[in-house]
């Protein structure tokens, strides 16, 4: 058993309008929850293009920018910060890559898209980025850092 740190890494995830539309947010969190990563924000809202805009400024140049600000904004999204070693890569890995084409089942990609555009879920793609996101769409008093109980179950 591993002695859980007191700094565990932090992810930031989003869940897309067309996950929320399909009634996919609880499986989609259940993924992470039932990996053993600990959920320490999450807030169920409309994000406006000004935030997508800020959101996913490294893709501004891109034709299909203008598509992805429409689809981000069309209808509520559920951001959440996430816990846990590794988490980083671990959530990428449970999301699965950007072409759900290519995805292997089991990921939520895989699983549940089958097309680039509408593909469920956003998760930061390095520590950097990840610390930058969440602080874009929580403030520092909307994470929310708590110890079980008992840490011995997972680690
Ligand atoms: P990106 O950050 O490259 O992928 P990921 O979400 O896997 O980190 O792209 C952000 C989103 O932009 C992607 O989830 C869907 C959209 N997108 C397109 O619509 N068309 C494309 O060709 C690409 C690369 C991305």
């Amino acid at each position: 058993l591993r002695k859980i740190c007191d700094h565990e890494e932090r992810t930031f995830l989003l869940i897309k309008p067309d996950a929320v539309q399909r009634g996919l947010v609880g499986q989609i969190i259940k993924k992470f929850e039932q990996k053993g990563f600990k959920l320490i924000g999450m807030k169920f809202m409309l994000a406006s293009k000004e935030l997508v805009k800020n959101h996913y400024s490294y893709l501004s140049n891109e034709p299909f920018f203008p598509g992805l600000l429409k689809y981000m904004s069309s209808g509520p999204v559920v951001p959440m910060v996430w816990e846990g070693p590794n988490v980083v890569k671990n959530a990428r890995i449970i999301i699965g890559i950007t072409n759900p084409e290519d995805c292997i089942p089991g990921t939520i990609r895989g699983d549940f898209s089958i097309q680039t555009g509408p593909n469920l879920i956003h998760g930061a793609d390095g520590v950097e980025e990840a610390n930058k996101e969440m602080y874009l769409w929580f403030t520092q008093k909307e994470l929310i850092s708590w110890k079980p109980a008992i840490t011995t179950w997972v680690y």
